[in-house]
């Protein structure tokens, strides 16, 4: 797939909660991405010289622009909230395969903490390919009744939370209100921390449904060639010949069973 090294415009930063942000950047990478894909930001500073990966929250083609939401952890994400309107910013991307939107009638959308956003993109998009909204089921987790997206969510599907404390929505993992509100479909799609996708996998396998989940590993060179992001494969992979995927060419969706997690 194509990818390119852009200089982006910040058009708009915000904050959504204290530590997640919402930034808007003008790229021509817009024009060339998909849901589920991810970008490489690369840093002002140049003792951290390996660009930081954010999935797609939101794209929008026609205006060369895309969204992305991410939680402030550690020195290059902090930079990134300092961002503003008008800076600008070394940009690599559309990285990863992105989701499949083809896998079925009724779609489960699930993501956890910051493995919320790219589910947006693709709720949006499952939406403008024409189906309804009891169809696209999300499933969204967070840690407490700070969430982040939901307007958004709701525009395009339908929405259901799950809190660890709680105090919004099915009190428990995304799983508990996947079961709670018995909720069933043809596929599901999930991005989120290692122990959910883990139990979605078993989720899936029990009750017989495709599960693909998007990996976030720890990334160096975000286009192959390092071998920094490899998860355990089932298969024997053509590029290393052992049993490795490269999360970052090869994902990073895979589906559940192609790999360990
Ligand atoms: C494909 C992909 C998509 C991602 N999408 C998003 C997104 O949409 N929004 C978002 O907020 N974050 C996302 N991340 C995670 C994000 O890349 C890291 O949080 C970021 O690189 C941290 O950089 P830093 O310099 O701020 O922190 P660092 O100083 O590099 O690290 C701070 C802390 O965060 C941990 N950490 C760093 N990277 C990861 C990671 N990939 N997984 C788990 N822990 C990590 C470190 O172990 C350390 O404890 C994504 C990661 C990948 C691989
Ligand atoms: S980060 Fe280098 S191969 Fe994936």
């Amino acid at each position: 797939m194509k990818k390119i090294v852009d200089t982006g415009v910040v058009i708009s930063q915000e904050m959504l909660q204290p530590g997640i942000y919402s930034m808007w950047i003008k790229t021509e990478i817009a024009t060339m991405a998909v849901c589920g894909q991810f970008v490489s930001l690369y840093s002002r500073d140049g003792a951290r010289k390996l660009p930081r990966p954010i999935s797609l929250c939101e794209i929008d083609t026609e205006g060369k622009v895309l969204r992305l939401v991410y939680r402030v952890v550690g020195a290059g994400t902090e930079e990134l909230s300092g961002y503003r309107a008008g800076d600008k910013i070394k940009i690599m991307g559309p990285l990863g395969n992105g989701f499949p939107l083809d896998q079925g009638e009724k779609c489960i959308l699930v993501g956890g903490g910051i493995g919320v956003p790219p589910m947006l993109e693709t709720a949006k998009q499952l939406y403008k390919a024409g189906k309804k909204k009891e169809d696209i089921l999300c499933v969204m987790g967070y840690r407490n009744k700070d969430t982040f997206l939901t307007a958004e969510f709701e525009k395009v599907s339908t929405l259901y939370i799950a809190t660890d404390d709680g105090s919004l929505g099915t009190h428990g993992t995304v799983i508990d209100a996947i079961k709670e509100q018995g909720l069933t479909a043809d596929v599901i799609l999930s991005c989120g921390p290692k122990p959910m996708l883990r139990g979605l996998k078993e989720f899936g396998l029990e009750k017989g449904i495709k599960v693909y989940v998007s990996m976030e590993e720890r990334m160096a060179c975000g286009v192959g060639a390092c071998l920094g992001c490899v998860c355990q494969s089932k298969e024997v992979d053509d590029h290393s010949k052992v049993h490795n995927k490269r999360v970052c060419v090869d994902g990073p969706v895979f589906l559940s069973t192609e790999v360990e997690i």
